[in-house]
């Protein structure tokens, strides 16, 4: 049976190759780039936490992100949450949101976070500008909020500079029921008598770096001591702090080391910068920043193939899942900005990265359960950027949202053949593609051209998928640089794109220099 899968497979791609080849020929015209659907193929779900988020304690992503005071009679708010910004973020189903940090997390001492504002000590964050953080945001504002956004709660715990009894105590006021110990009887007095739903605990955060400097192997051992005394009485997730970038060294000796009984996931951090030394612009930045930018984000695709080969050879039947719980595009900050604020615009080419790495998440499904995008308001590769009580959504945030319809859909395998797109000698992919069928039958398909001139002709086979009509829309603009202002925010939405044709068991289309268009076949 396989292997008549998988002659037919080879029968059909070289068809298709034959076909684009023809028609180059015959046209004159750059090269067909051929996506080959594999329905018959198609066994995993893609995790709706892959489209998850990521909030420090940094800059302006809670303070003035999510949170303006609770006495804020300026910003429209519910004891201190932006409205706005829940509006949004519940319009691009939120699913995920990881808190408090990133680096923070391990200076972070929850209890300092918790009860009567007034008595809340504050601290410097040494992490972020040595500015102070008060600790008005703290456990019971950041679960509240979550249940406000309908996000589950991805809590990143102190491994650095914390106690194992610190973290147990945590999960403990978080999801004990009231009466069962002290720290139940803690969160009630503190006016939540029933405890939340936490299923995600991180513990320690780039422990090879800010999290403690630690080696693969010690931080082995310090996990298990952590883990051993973390229930939350149920469903329990456990990410282990993971590799940064290449370091497969990392992933090897986490998964000979901890008992599998006693973790659930192993993360990742990539993001997308030019040079640590000498970064871009985000938004003055030349064609060839923007290669580089887009040859280290699709360097993901590798990243992900390594570490889950490695994660293959202890478990093989994909029991543990690869999360990437940071990613996105990282460049200078925006002039006359706070240097440790790490506030940048986002522009097209945040489009792009964003497009190509969801479709590379999309068709890892197997082993990628879980991803959170750095950082969701005022930080990084935000979705969204506020100032006092102006916001404004970003392309990154209409990326996710159009790719939203994949959340928890069946993916669908598919082959892709693709021109490049060329700077001299150096060759990247032009095209990047994912696909998925939703549970009343739809089928979404994601396309990312990140070529900076050529339009490119393309043709999905879809291969036995029945389709009536093709409807779709695309994310495009004038100039990569392109973006939203408070000014101007809306220079970059989505369009409505009338350019697929269905032509009986194919589509036909044409991509537009650095687009996304996600297509929905019904
Ligand atoms: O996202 C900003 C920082 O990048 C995080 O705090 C840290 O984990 C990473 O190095």
């Amino acid at each position: 049976m396989k292997r008549n899968r998988n002659n037919n497979k080879t029968l059909i791609i070289m068809r298709t190759l034959l076909a684009s080849v023809a028609i180059c020929l015959c046209m004159q015209l750059h090269a067909q780039n051929i996506i080959v659907l594999h329905p018959s193929d198609a066994t995993d779900t893609i995790n709706k936490n892959i489209y998850g988020h990521f909030a420090e304690h940094l800059g302006r992503c809670i303070y003035g992100g999510f949170y303006v005071g609770d006495n804020n009679k300026k910003i429209p708010n519910k004891d201190g949450i932006r409205l706005d910004v829940v509006e949004a973020l519940r319009k691009l189903r939120i699913p995920v949101l990881r808190w408090p940090g990133g680096c923070f997390a391990d200076t972070y001492h929850w209890k300092d976070g918790v009860g009567p504002k007034n008595e809340r000590p504050s601290m410097l964050n040494v992490w972020w500008g040595n500015v102070k953080e008060d600790n008005s945001f703290g456990t019971n504002e950041f679960l509240n909020m979550c249940e406000m956004l309908g996000a589950e709660p991805y809590l990143s715990g102190n491994v650095g500079s914390g106690s194992p009894q610190e973290l147990s105590d945590w999960v403990k006021y978080t999801t004990h029921p009231a009466g069962s110990s002290p720290m139940p009887d803690l969160r009630a007095k503190y006016g939540r008598p029933n405890p939340w739903h936490v299923k995600y605990w991180g513990l320690g955060n780039e422990a090879w770096g800010c999290g403690g400097n630690m080696t693969a192997e010690h931080y082995a051992d310090v996990y298990r001591q952590y883990a051993t005394f973390m229930s939350n009485g149920g469903d329990i997730f456990r990410i282990a702090s993971g590799a940064s970038d290449d370091d497969y060294h990392w992933t090897e000796v986490l998964m000979q080391q901890l008992p599998p009984n006693m973790f659930n996931a192993l993360g990742l951090h990539h993001y997308s910068v030019i040079d640590w030394n000498k970064k871009s612009s985000s938004t003055d930045f030349s064609e060839s920043e923007y290669f580089t930018t887009m040859q280290k984000a699709l360097f993901m695709e590798e990243l992900i193939t390594k570490h889950s080969a490695i994660m293959d050879k202890y478990d093989p039947k994909k029991t543990k899942a690869l999360v990437v719980d940071e990613w996105g595009g990282w460049y200078d900050v925006v002039e006359g900005t706070n240097g440790a604020f790490l506030f940048q615009q986002n522009t097209m080419r945040d489009a792009m990265i964003a497009g190509s790495t969801l479709n590379i998440f999309n068709n890892h499904c197997d082993r990628v359960k879980m991803a959170n995008l750095a950082q969701c308001i005022n930080v990084l590769q935000a979705v969204i950027l506020t100032d006092e009580e102006k916001m404004v959504l970003t392309p990154t945030y209409h990326v996710m949202e159009m790719y939203n319809v994949h959340q928890n859909a069946l993916m669908i395998p598919t082959t892709l053949v693709t021109n490049s797109y060329q700077i001299g000698d150096d060759k990247l992919n032009a095209l990047s593609a994912s696909a998925s069928k939703d549970k009343d039958g739809v089928v979404h398909i994601s396309i990312t051209n990140i070529d900076a001139h050529n339009a490119e002709p393309v043709t999905i086979y879809l291969n036995g998928l029945p389709a009536k009509t093709v409807t779709g829309r695309v994310l495009k603009s004038e100039k990569l640089q392109d973006h939203n202002t408070f000014d101007d925010p809306n220079k970059v939405v989505p369009q409505a794109f009338t350019g697929a044709t269905l032509n009986g068991d194919n589509i036909s289309l044409t991509a537009p220099p650095f687009s996304v268009i996600v297509l929905e076949i019904k």
